[in-house]
């Protein structure tokens, strides 16, 4: 278990002042002889996480109009202090999807006996997954009937208007990407719970997906980022650069236990996308204009087909790292085209510690805690399976960085990862407060216990 072992290196090596910056989130930072930054817990990066599930888990469930849902799972913005939204948009899509992912691996992490709260991740969990189905659908009829909205205002139920940038292009504007995401992330709920609304949300999801999906060029990806969910019409965004989780999807639908013959052939012909034109992009000197990891983020509107991002291609690295040669013989080699990418445009040096943090777009590049933390998950699972050291330092770093942002006091979390030498405020986005980010703690977390 190499992740007792760095946690008691950490509880017993001398920890020392980490230098200038004396605030990193809610702690002074400790680092080690080296002048390496050191976990602020005893307990390392699984105390963080385990005071963090325990925080959102306190969380209301009887806030006015809630049905019975926790804040977290339809308040894109909750305050810091009392969980109490502070604006009526809920990034639907995104936001349940990725704290979906999050929570089912904590959950299988749990039951495995490796650390973490079974109870507590498979209650939020299934409160995503039910928010997901029940209260998060577009119309039932039209081209993209039944899938997952991306955005909504959070005092609609269900969900009848886009919020976020999708407000500018219409009602019913949806994300493509975001079918994909949420449709995984209830296919992996189904499997720890077998209910078959999650199953049939993930089979009718990929359906739509693969019967609206084109070839894809240099200028066009398989499916565009904005569409209109009934008539199917483009809105916004030739280049969607975000196709990991419609890439898993179909291969997860094509593999056994479901065996659907129908993913097969969508699943190879994205991949062909994937590897023959998206990837060759994934380069530092690579241009805006060419770049095919672009689009993404709720609140952008334009400069989008150019608006190159880490996040969508750190998704695709970690795909590669999960599936390795049954999916890509090459898988090292791109993965580590990936990270020169993700680390020559949006690689940032924390200034404590010897941590890097990533920031999230060319137009915003800050590191948010979504897309910061991915450094942590992505990176330490490739170290991990490629057996690299310095990608598992890499990793680690970041993932010590991120557990700064758990406040000690009572667990809660600040999505601003790059506040240093400053008290950081708690709450902001959720999704970069804690619902993007736990997924990638705790595959750092298996990671460093030899799961990758
Ligand atoms: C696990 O979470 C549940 C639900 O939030 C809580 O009641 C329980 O006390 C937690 N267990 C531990 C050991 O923290
Ligand atoms: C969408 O779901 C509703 C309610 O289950 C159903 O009546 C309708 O036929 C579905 N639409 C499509 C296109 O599957
Ligand atoms: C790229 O694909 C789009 C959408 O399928 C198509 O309209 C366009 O003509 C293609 N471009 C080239 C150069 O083939
Ligand atoms: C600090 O990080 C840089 C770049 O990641 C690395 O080259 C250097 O060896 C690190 N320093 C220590 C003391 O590990």
């Amino acid at each position: 278990m190499r992740f007792v072992l760095v946690a008691s290196v950490a509880a017993t090596a001398s920890a020392l002042p980490c230098g200038a910056p004396t605030i990193l989130g809610f702690f002074t930072p400790k680092c080690d002889a080296n002048g390496l930054l050191l976990a602020p817990f005893a307990g390392g990066v699984q105390e963080a996480v385990d005071r963090s599930v325990a925080y959102y888990a306190a969380a209301p469930y009887d806030l006015p109009l809630s049905h019975n849902f926790q804040p977290f799972v339809w308040a894109t913005f909750m305050s810091g202090f009392d969980y109490l939204p502070t604006s009526l948009d809920i990034i639907a899509g995104m936001q349940d999807g990725m704290g979906l992912l999050s929570y089912v691996k904590l959950y299988k992490r749990a039951k495995a006996g490796r650390g973490g709260n079974a109870t507590a991740a498979l209650s939020a969990a299934v409160q995503l997954g039910d928010y997901l189905t029940i209260w998060a659908l577009t119309p039932a009829h039209g081209v993209w009937a039944n899938v997952s909205r991306s955005t909504g205002l959070n005092i609609e139920w269900p969900l009848k208007t886009a919020s976020q940038g999708d407000a500018a292009f219409g009602i019913n504007c949806i994300e493509v990407d975001r079918v994909a995401m949420t449709a995984f992330a209830l296919l992996r709920l189904y499997e720890a719970v077998p209910t078959p609304r999650y199953l049939a949300h993930a089979v009718h999801s990929a359906r739509v997906l693969a019967a609206t999906q084109v070839d894809g060029n240099a200028t066009d990806a398989p499916w565009p980022f904005r569409v209109d969910a009934v008539s199917g019409a483009f809105l916004n965004g030739h280049k969607n650069g975000e196709m990991a989780f419609a890439l898993r999807l179909f291969r997860a639908l094509a593999a056994p236990p479901y065996s659907m013959p129908e993913f097969a052939q969508p699943a190879a012909r994205l991949w062909a996308w994937v590897r023959d034109v998206q990837l060759p992009t994934a380069r530092p000197d690579v241009t805006p204009a060419e770049c095919l990891f672009v689009n993404f983020f709720e609140d952008r509107t334009t400069t989008l087909d150019n608006n190159r991002n880490s996040w969508t291609a750190m998704e695709l690295a970690r795909l590669l790292v999960e599936e390795k040669a049954a999916l890509d013989p090459d898988w090292q080699a791109h993965v580590e085209s990936i990270f020169a990418y993700v680390l020559a445009l949006f690689g940032h040096a924390s200034n404590v510690g010897n941590a890097t943090i990533v920031g999230e777009q060319d137009d915003d590049n800050k590191p948010w805690g979504g897309a910061n933390s991915k450094l942590a998950g992505v990176a330490s699972l490739y170290g991990c399976a490629s057996g690299k050291a310095a990608f598992s330092t890499l990793g680690r770093l970041n993932a010590f960085h991120m557990a700064h942002f758990t406040d000690p006091t009572d667990g809660g979390r600040s999505a601003n990862a790059y506040d240093v030498d400053v008290a950081p405020t708690r709450g902001g986005w959720t999704q970069d407060a804690w619902l993007d980010v736990l997924h990638n703690l705790v595959d750092h977390l298996e990671a460093e216990d030899g799961v990758c």
